[in-house]
């Protein structure tokens, strides 16, 4: 595993934000894994930058979403769909049918679950995953549970998660209860993964994934067992993994 530490989120971003721009440059059909939520918000940025300043472009990269809130239209302003549209894809030149998102207005969630892993298996997995870590260890929305589960599934969100999460709704209610996310196993079979995470309230998670046992109790403990992660995270993320440097 490489680790990159970056003093703050904006060294983050923009070193995480290489690790993909080196992936689309060496392969410009490339799938990327992508991730929603605060993490990647600035890699996206850097991105689009690098984009509008004529140094990069996604058009013939194939996307493909972690997951999505069960119940939220695609037009819905916190749906994973809308936030991808707002913060990457309508500023950069990714063609809009090669870029993937689980339906969550699916009227039957076990057919879009096994559609969308369809998608994945398609695509041929991606080539680069990105991903950012809740709090308890979630990667998608896996949550703690008791086996790691493999494939696409419809998923009851945690009371932690759910808590995370209602900073981006009126309030807590309004926080879908259900998502559709890939399992563990689509998000292994990607050839290389990139996590991710700022701020103290991620060290605990971040000890606990890539210094503790691989349990399901705290899925990116997982990711211990990939044969190419790199971890990029500030400082107050990184602060209680020893031997983290930048
Ligand atoms: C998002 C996702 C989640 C987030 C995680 C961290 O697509 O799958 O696992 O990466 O909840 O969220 P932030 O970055 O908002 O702390």
């Amino acid at each position: 595993m490489r680790i990159y530490c970056e003093k703050d989120y904006d060294a983050m971003s923009r070193r995480a934000a290489c690790v993909i721009a080196a992936q689309v440059v060496s392969k410009p059909d490339c799938v990327l894994g992508l991730a929603t939520g605060s993490s990647p918000v600035g890699t996206y940025k850097q991105l689009i930058q690098w984009h509008k300043q004529g140094d990069l472009s996604f058009r013939e990269v194939r996307s493909v979403n972690l997951d999505e809130y069960y119940g939220l239209a695609p037009d819905h302003d916190q749906s994973y769909r809308y936030f991808m549209q707002a913060n990457l894809f309508d500023h950069v030149d990714i063609v809009p049918e090669n870029t993937n998102v689980p339906d969550g207005l699916a009227k039957d969630p076990a057919a879009e679950c096994a559609r969308y892993e369809q998608v994945a298996a398609d695509l041929g997995y991606a080539d680069l995953q990105l991903l950012g870590m809740g709090r308890n260890g979630h990667i998608g929305f896996n949550e703690p549970c008791a086996e790691f589960p493999l494939a696409t599934h419809l998923v009851d969100l945690t009371e932690s998660t759910i808590e995370a999460n209602a900073r981006f709704f009126a309030s807590a209610d309004d926080v879908p209860r259900q998502a559709l996310t890939m399992g563990i196993g689509t998000i292994m079979k990607a050839r290389k993964i990139l996590v991710v995470v700022s701020g103290a309230d991620k060290a605990d998670a971040v000890l606990k994934a890539f210094a503790g046992p691989i349990t399901p109790e705290v899925p990116a403990s997982i990711l211990q067992l990939h044969p190419d992660v790199t971890l990029v995270g500030d400082e107050s993320a990184l602060s209680k993994l020893t031997g983290a440097k930048g």
